[in-house]
């Protein structure tokens, strides 16, 4: 097992994206995919924030251990198009959790998504070293769950109405990644 050490971590480039590390510089981007009702449903997010939460959280973040946030900019134009996460570190078990959120409708569908998940996955094998991966994705988001398997993530099971959303039950599928496993 490596070194691990998450806080700050690197820019990490791909084609079309520079992820960087999230930070105060970042709360606009971040503000407005809190106003996102597609973003916020897909992801599952109950309740409202205010922007001093916001501010106080991105602030936070360097000097919170155990995980990694980075900033999804567009290289083409600087614009901050959302978030991807490694959290829930467990060193005993040699895993991490992950979660990624383009902060507008606009900016779906288009490849950064996957782009800046096969980024993400390599660095956590690669670099930080871990084993696994997990993640959880909502029977609602078969867009999500296609992104994740691009990737090389598998389905592992599902949790029965793990949500409750506008009054419905949602499943959430469970995805899971070892570092053996093809990334696609
Ligand atoms: C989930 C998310 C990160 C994916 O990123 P993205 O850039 O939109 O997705 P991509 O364009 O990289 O890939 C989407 C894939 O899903 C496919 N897809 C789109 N809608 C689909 C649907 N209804 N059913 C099945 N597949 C679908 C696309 O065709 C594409 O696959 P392909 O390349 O094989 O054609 C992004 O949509 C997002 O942030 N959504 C809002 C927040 C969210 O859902 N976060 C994840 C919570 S688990």
């Amino acid at each position: 097992m490596l070194m691990v050490h998450f806080t700050p971590p690197p820019v990490l480039t791909t084609a079309r994206l520079r992820l960087e590390p999230l930070g105060p510089e970042h709360v606009e981007g971040t503000w407005i995919g809190l106003q996102n009702p597609e973003s916020m449903r897909l992801t599952g997010t109950h309740g409202q924030f205010r922007r001093p939460q916001i501010e106080s959280w991105l602030a936070g973040l360097a000097a919170t251990d155990g995980r990694a946030d980075w900033a999804i900019i567009l290289t083409s134009d600087g614009s901050h198009i959302g978030e991807v996460v490694l959290n829930d570190y467990d060193a005993d078990n040699s895993s991490l959790g992950f979660r990624i959120a383009l902060n507008a409708d606009s900016r779906f569908g288009h490849g950064y998504g996957t782009e800046a998940t096969r980024a993400v996955v390599g660095h956590a094998f690669d670099v930080i070293g871990v084993h696994r991966i997990s993640l959880e994705v909502y029977a609602f988001n078969p867009r999500a769950q296609r992104a994740y398997e691009k990737c090389g993530f598998r389905v592992e099971g599902r949790l029965r109405d793990a949500l409750r959303w506008n009054g419905e039950w949602i499943d959430a599928v469970v995805m899971g990644m070892l570092a053996t496993d093809p990334r696609s």
